[in-house]
């Protein structure tokens, strides 16, 4: 059994939150490499999206193992002091917990990680998200496991045929239900339509019941009761065969759609799909990115990256994510484009509502005969 782990941190940023500086990359490399010479690791592929880290390691050691998870919390750990010591923005801002305590979960990182027996042929698909945040990945994991419109191998291919199972979490409550596909879809989209509560956390292939999918739904905000950033999510999918395939996983980015995130994590904008070259938010801190990076394992080696949307199919999607972008835009403070009062990351409503208490007045109202009928609340 192989084990495929993509673990995320956001440990500073260059310049402000648009970009990963260069000798962070080199401290995951490094550090990487040591793993992989002292035997830990398999094989490993250091990347970026953004001012994100991601480490894409392979190993035979399982989901949650300490030492993996440690690896991944030490090399953030030394990247921070690099980060400290270029003064680059937001040092260490992911790194909620004191000290690494045997999980990566809920100390900050993002993870996703499955254990897979590799096929005689293994193409798999690496998501990094920057300025977007769990659950960016449920409308597009529909399209790509319910859709028929997106996938038809869901109607042509035997395998497919039988339908995919969705793990999905209640990442307020910790709870977490799976519901089949395609019986299933009306109850799962009333769950996984508001991703900002309801993240799709695996995807599993009914037939032979094994993993297609699975994505990091950790929420900093949950864990440390506050805004921190943001939770760039990271994403990992099997392809062809018994799964979707390549196109098919790809093809639900071509419509840049509405995410939260962006400026402050505050706003709804298009998540643009952007090869690593372009992965870099600049307007408005965004609008949010994706990049997909391919790979074909072969006995737990990374062969690639294919850097997979970097490609003109996907000129399109970015042009009207700009589009989308602009006129979203033009409604500055207001909704839609800024988030609801209880989804906003940064808010100075406490502070504002407290200063101006005492200038609420009770609404007083006219009837149709002209008398002012007594006040409708009572005002604090
Ligand atoms: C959003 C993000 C940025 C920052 C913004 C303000 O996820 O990272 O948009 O929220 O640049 O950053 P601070 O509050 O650090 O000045
Ligand atoms: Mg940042
Ligand atoms: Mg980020």
């Amino acid at each position: 059994m192989i084990t495929i782990s993509s673990i995320k941190a956001d440990i500073g940023g260059f310049v402000g939150h648009s970009a990963m500086h260069p000798d962070i990359l080199a401290v995951g490399q490094e550090e990487l490499e040591k793993a992989k010479q002292r035997g830990l690791l398999i094989d490993y592929h250091v990347s970026y999206c953004g001012d994100d880290l991601f480490l894409i390691m392979t190993h035979d050691h399982g989901e949650d193992n300490e030492e993996v998870h440690k690896l991944a919390w030490d090399t953030f750990i030394t990247g921070t002091e690099v980060a400290k010591k270029l003064k680059l923005y937001g040092a260490g801002q992911d790194l909620l917990a004191d000290a690494f305590s045997g999980n990566i979960k809920g100390a900050g990182p993002g993870s996703a990680e499955m254990e897979i027996e590799e096929r005689p042929s293994e193409p798999i698909i690496v998501f990094m998200g920057d300025k977007t945040s769990a659950g960016a990945f449920n409308l597009p994991l529909y399209k790509m496991f319910a859709d028929a419109f997106n996938t038809p191998g869901l109607v042509i291919a035997e395998p497919l045929h039988g339908g995919f199972a969705f793990e999905i979490q209640d990442v307020k409550e910790h709870t977490q239900i799976t519901l089949n596909a395609p019986e299933e879809v009306y109850d799962m989209l009333v769950f996984i339509g508001a991703p900002n509560r309801y993240a799709v956390k695996r995807v599993f292939n009914r037939l032979n019941g094994e993993i297609a999918a699975v994505s990091s739904t950790d929420k900093l905000s949950l864990i440390a009761g506050r805004y921190v950033g943001k939770d760039d999510p990271t994403m990992v999918v099997r392809c062809q065969g018994s799964f979707p395939a390549v196109g098919e996983v790809i093809e639900p980015f071509s419509t840049p759609f509405i995410v939260e995130g962006w400026m402050r994590g505050s706003h709804h904008g298009p998540l643009m799909p952007v090869s690593l070259k372009d992965a870099h938010p600049a307007r408005f801190d965004g609008p949010p990115r994706l990049v997909a990076l391919g790979f074909q394992l072969a006995n737990g080696k990374l062969i690639g990256p294919r850097d997979m949307f970097d490609d003109p199919s996907y000129d399109d999607a970015r042009a009207k994510a700009n589009e989308i972008g602009s006129f979203l835009r033009l409604h500055g403070p207001f909704e839609p484009h800024r988030l609801p009062l209880e989804e906003m990351e940064y808010t100075t409503m406490p502070a504002v509502a407290a200063k101006l208490a005492d200038r609420w007045q009770a609404t007083v109202e006219k009837s149709s005969d002209g008398a002012v009928a007594a006040a409708t609340a009572e005002v604090e």
